[in-house]
């Protein structure tokens, strides 16, 4: 089976996989970090998974993105302001961002030398970027089109159950 069918399948069977963790979660904390270990263990290029969330209590001129459920290495970057790096760009714009090659990206905040491209999207509530979800990946141009819609997915679960906690 050609390595793009084998993708699409895989995608397939994750996608149920999550939507399936979404009706049973009975927080978003927990949604989130079930969500974070399912896509490490079974999108092999995806090695770093993790959120960050709006600090809420802080003015909104210096609101940190704060590091919440992961799977991965450790990474120093536990508070990243929204004017720094990859995550502080998504959060601050509102916009997926998807970087080849982190090296040649200014913007970038090293987690792991390993870390080849990433990807980060923002997570919405009632319209508003309340977090990101943050992949990163060993291998460059590890994220394409359909790792976008999966990504931009799992950022639309977490985001519709944090809706219904506060509704
Ligand atoms: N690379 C990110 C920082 C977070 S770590 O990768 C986990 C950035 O440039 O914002």
């Amino acid at each position: 089976m050609p390595a793009a069918r084998v993708k699409q399948d895989k995608i397939r069977a994750v996608r149920k996989e999550l939507e399936g963790l979404a009706q049973s979660a009975t927080s978003a904390h927990q949604l989130m970090s079930q969500m974070v270990k399912l896509l490490h263990e079974r999108m092999l290029k995806y090695n770093w998974v993790g959120f960050y969330m709006l600090e809420k209590s802080s003015p909104a001129q210096d609101r940190m993105l704060v590091l919440g459920p992961f799977q991965g290495a450790m990474t120093p970057h536990t508070r990243i302001p929204l004017n720094q790096g990859i995550c502080g760009a998504a959060a601050s714009t509102g916009k997926t961002i998807i970087v080849d090659d982190v090296n040649s990206d200014p913007r970038y905040l090293a987690c792991s030398v390993e870390t080849k491209s990433e990807i980060v999207v923002p997570v919405f509530a009632r319209n508003e970027v309340v977090g990101e979800l943050d992949i990163d990946s060993h291998f460059l141009a590890a994220f394409n089109h359909e790792d976008r819609e999966l990504v931009e997915y799992c950022a639309g679960l977490v985001g519709k159950h944090l809706e219904k906690m506060v509704a």
